[in-house]
């Protein structure tokens, strides 16, 4: 079964390079990443998890947990570790699960027989303090991700789970909003002190609520 936006995501135990993890309990109220990569010892995948090592403050701002998974084995995690730590110049603190079994990776569709055998594509998921899914996306093995990209969707995540509004294409920290087309101009008027230009009237912009 695909894991789809708004479902609640499913729960697991797995080992991971840092001890198992109760996947909710893990959760803990707060926000989480759970990504998955084809294989370890790989290039693409040894940079993507550097690049995330990298951006711990980034994540820990935001309140944002991150686990990876890869389809080795605890040990194979361990020794690959000091790779990337040594090679894209970091510290990999984040769990990485151990999945040879494909438990985890078939509770949540991460393999794509067509695209790649009995490996993990590149899946990403966001999810909230809810225990929702609030995002997904597939990357095939050949292109690594844009991790800038998912905490400019992490900042529109926990922005639009607050206020009323929806984010623009391009949308970044600090710029215009969307506001809901649920609220009414004259709720818009209360709920929005800054103001708002109507473009149209299903489009309305508003200056960021909280900046
Ligand atoms: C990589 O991480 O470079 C990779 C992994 C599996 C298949 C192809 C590329």
């Amino acid at each position: 079964m695909p894991v789809r936006l708004g479902d609640i995501a499913p729960d697991f135990t797995a080992e991971t390079s840092q001890g198992p993890v109760h996947f909710h309990e893990w959760i803990d109220g707060g926000w989480a990443v759970l990504f998955s990569h084809p294989k370890d010892y790989t290039p693409v995948c040894t940079t993507e998890l550097g690049a995330v090592a990298n951006l711990k403050s980034e994540f820990s701002k935001r309140g944002v947990k991150v686990l990876a998974l890869s389809v080795d084995k605890v040990e194979d995690h361990r020794g690959w570790i000091k790779d990337i730590n040594e090679t894209q110049h970091t510290q990999v603190d984040y769990p990485i699960i151990a999945d040879p079994d494909r438990k985890v990776a078939n509770l949540y569709d991460m393999i794509h027989p067509n695209a790649l055998d009995n490996l993990t594509v590149r899946s990403v998921f966001i999810i909230g303090p809810d225990k929702k899914v609030k995002l997904t996306l597939t990357y095939p093995a050949s292109t690594g991700r844009n991790f800038q990209e998912l905490l400019r969707v992490l900042d529109s995540l926990q922005l639009t789970a607050q206020y009323s509004v929806a984010t623009p294409a391009d949308w970044k920290q600090g710029q215009d909003c969307i506001i809901s087309p649920a609220v009414s101009d004259e709720d818009a008027k209360k709920k929005f002190p800054k103001g708002f230009k109507a473009v149209k009237p299903y489009l309305r912009i508003t200056p960021q609520p909280n900046k």
